[in-house]
């Protein structure tokens, strides 16, 4: 399978950092953000990733990550994203480097402590759909939050004034390729953005989504205070 890594978006939530440089190479504890989600595909066993980024220092990913070697891959691709259109156009991007395979989808500012070999294996073997990740947090209003019943997800609502669950949908997807299908289906949702939690919602609809809750931690790095928090949870686990 092949790996994509979101790192797009303008960081506009952590200027004035992200005047001179990308969110995603900003450090957490002794490395860049984008490292841990990397390092996370690699450690799957994924060979082939393509990053998908943005915004005026995009040049600085190729400079950080060259050709993959140093991090064991076989093969690294680049691409870029226009503007902050939302997670779903940014994997639009992706299309032709998935060629009609599924794909593992990790936002650059999502990490996670666990090991996703396990989920990788199931996943394929699922014979079609997709699956997500989930975490219980005491703040699911931040996140996109997922609804569940009979052990089954009914529904995700994006950023819920008043969440059904305390379930958050982390930013690891597994998708087959109808994924490209389904995203070209989109409208922009009230921030203009096309939303991830639209293309999930309508696996569930197609009765194709299975879910793992995750044991370990998770954290994102998009605001100042999650970026302080994984550097904290980075040093004390020495990930
Ligand atoms: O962190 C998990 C959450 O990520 C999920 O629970 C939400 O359902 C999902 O919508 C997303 O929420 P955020 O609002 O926190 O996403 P954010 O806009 O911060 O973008 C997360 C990553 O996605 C970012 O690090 C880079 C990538 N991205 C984002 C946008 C808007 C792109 O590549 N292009 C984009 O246009």
């Amino acid at each position: 399978m092949k790996g994509v890594i979101l790192a797009g978006g303008l960081g506009t939530r952590m200027m004035p950092c992200t005047k001179v440089t990308n969110k995603h190479l900003l450090p957490v504890y002794n490395k860049p953000v984008i490292y841990y989600p990397l390092n996370t595909l690699v450690k799957g066993g994924l060979k082939d990733i393509m990053i998908v980024t943005g915004g005026n220092n995009a040049g600085d990913f190729l400079v950080l990550l060259g050709n993959g070697s140093e991090f064991g891959l076989k093969d690294i691709s680049y691409t870029y994203q226009e503007g902050e259109g939302g997670i779903a156009d940014a994997l639009k991007l992706a299309e032709n480097f998935a060629d009609e395979g599924k794909v593992i989808v990790m936002l650059g500012d999502n990490i996670i402590k666990d090991d996703i070999s396990g989920a990788i294996e199931e996943f394929e073997k699922q014979p079609k759909g997709a699956k997500i990740f989930l975490k219980e947090v005491n703040d699911p209003e931040r996140f996109g939050v997922a609804e569940i019943k009979d052990g089954r997800v009914i529904n995700i609502e994006e950023k819920p004034k008043n969440p059904k669950s305390n379930y958050a949908v982390i930013g690891l997807y597994m998708y087959d390729s109808d994924v490209f299908d389904i995203v070209r289906t989109l409208k922009p949702s009230d921030r203009g953005e096309l939303e991830i939690t639209d293309v999930n919602n309508e696996y569930i609809r197609r009765g194709t989504m299975t879910y793992s809750i995750i044991d370990g931690w998770w954290t994102d790095a998009g605001t100042f205070e999650s970026l302080y928090r994984a550097s904290k949870l980075v040093a004390e686990d020495k990930i």
